[in-house]
C-alpha cells in the first residue's frame, strides 16, 4: 500500500510518501480503505518520538489515529460489518498498530462507527480522536450538568470546539478561553462568555462570570498557560486536564491539591477501547445539527508535513484532514 512513511523519529520532512506491506487484519478487526485521515496534535508529537515513553518505535512507520473509509477486508469473525461500509474510527494506532497516513488501516470493531447519511468522509475523519476526547472529558469523566457553570481552556481547537458544544447540549452554561482571532468563532458555538486569553485577566473574568468558582473546567492547552486553574473551581467542582505530553507539570503534586481542596481533578486521556457507541451518539448530533463541525482544511496526504507544521504551531482552528484517496 502507500501511505507517508517514517524511517527515523524527527522533524515534518522524516514523513515521506512510499510503499509498505499491506497490514491484514486480525480477529474482531477490519482493514478499512482509508478516503481521509484526521489529524491531530498527538501525530506531530508521535512523529518527533514523544510516544517512545509508552511504546518502542519500530520502523518503517506510520503516524496517524483518525480514518475514515470503506470496510475492505473482514478478520476472523467479524459479522457486524461488511465489506463496503463507510466508516470512521480512532484505529488501531493507539495500541501500537500501524497508523491512519496510508491508503489501509486496522482497526477493532469495538471502535469502528459507521459513518451516517449527511456526513461525508472528511467530516467523520474530523471526529474521532478530538471528539472522543472531548466526550470522555466533558460527558463520560466529567459528568456535566444541567445548569452548571463551564469553562473550556482552548475552546477554538479541535479537542475544545467539541467540549464547549457538549457542555452546551448537556445543558450547562459555558465559558471559553482563545485567542483574538477565534472570540466570534467560539461565539458562534454558543459560547455565552468568550475569554480573550490575550487582551483579558482569565481569573477576573472567570471571578465575574461564576463569582462562587466554577463547577467544570477543562484545560485543553496546558499547564504554564493556566497555571491557577485549580483555582478557578469550587470546592467539590470538576477539574479535567487533557493529558498534552508536552506541557502537564506534576501530576501527582497536581491531584494532591485538588483532593486538599476537595476539587475532582481528573487527567483525561482518550480511550478507543469500546468507543463505538460514543462515536455514534457523536455522529448523530453532528447529522441533527446539535453539534457543529468544526472548519476544515484540507490537504493531500502527499502534504502531511505542510499540515504538521500547521497543527504543531498550536495556534489552529477547527481540524485537519488529509485526503488519502477518492473513494
Ligand atoms: N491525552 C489525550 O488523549 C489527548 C487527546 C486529544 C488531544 N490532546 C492534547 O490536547 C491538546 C489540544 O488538542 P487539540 O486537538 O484541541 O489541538 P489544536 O486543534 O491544535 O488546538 C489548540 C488550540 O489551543 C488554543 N490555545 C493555544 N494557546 C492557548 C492559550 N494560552 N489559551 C487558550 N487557548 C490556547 C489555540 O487557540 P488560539 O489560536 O485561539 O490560541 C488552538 O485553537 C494538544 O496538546 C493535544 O495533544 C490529548
Amino acid at each position: 500500500m502507500f501511505a507517508m512513511i517514517l524511517n527515523e523519529t524527527g522533524g515534518p520532512e522524516v514523513m515521506r510518501f512510499g510503499a509498505i506491506d499491506t497490514p491484514e487484519p486480525g480477529p474482531a478487526e477490519v482493514r478499512i480503505r482509508v478516503a481521509y485521515a484526521g489529524v491531530n496534535p498527538a501525530d506531530w508529537k508521535n512523529r518527533e518520538g514523544y510516544l517512545a515513553a509508552f511504546r518502542p518505535y519500530t520502523f518503517p512507520y506510520i503516524v496517524g489515529f483518525d480514518a475514515a473509509g470503506v470496510v475492505e477486508k473482514l478478520g476472523p469473525g467479524v459479522t457486524d460489518f461488511a465489506v463496503g461500509d463507510r466508516v470512521f474510527t480512532p484505529t488501531n494506532h493507539g495500541q501500537g498498530g500501524l497508523g491512519s497516513y496510508a491508503e489501509f488501516a486496522i482497526a477493532a470493531t469495538d471502535r469502528v462507527a459507521r459513518i451516517p447519511p449527511g456526513l461525508d468522509f472528511a467530516q467523520a475523519a474530523a471526529l474521532p480522536v478530538a471528539a472522543l476526547t472531548a466526550w470522555q472529558g466533558v460527558i463520560e469523566r466529567g459528568g456535566i450538568r444541567s445548569g452548571q457553570r463551564a469553562l473550556i481552556h482552548g475552546g477554538a481547537g479541535g479537542v475544545g470546539g467539541f467540549a464547549v458544544q457538549f457542555a452546551r447540549v448537556a445543558g450547562a452554561r459555558v465559558a471559553a478561553t482563545c485567542g483574538s482571532a477565534n472570540v466570534e468563532y467560539l461565539r458562534g458555538l454558543g459560547v455565552e462568555r468568550v475569554i480573550d486569553y490575550r487582551t483579558e485577566d482569565i481569573a477576573a473574568a472567570v471571578a465575574d462570570w461564576a463569582p462562587g468558582g466554577l463547577d467544570y473546567l477543562m484545560d485543553a492547552v496546558g499547564v504554564s498557560t493556566l497555571a491557577n486553574g485549580l483555582d478557578l473551581v469550587r470546592p467539590g467542582g470538576t477539574l479535567v486536564s487533557v493529558p498534552t505530553l508536552t506541557d502537564d507539570g506534576d501530576i501527582p503534586a497536581a491531584l494532591a491539591a485538588a483532593a486538599a481542596k476537595g476539587v475532582n481533578h481528573v487527567f483525561s486521556t482518550m480511550s478507543d477501547i469500546g468507543s463505538r457507541a460514543a462515536l455514534e451518539r457523536i455522529a448523530a448530533l453532528v447529522v441533527a445539527g446539535e453539534v457543529r463541525l468544526p472548519p476544515l482544511r484540507e490537504y493531500a496526504l502527499r502534504e502531511a508535513p505542510e499540515a504538521h507544521r500547521v497543527i504543531q504551531s498550536g495556534h489552529g482552528r477547527g481540524k485537519i484532514v488529509l485526503k488519502v484517496a477518492d473513494i
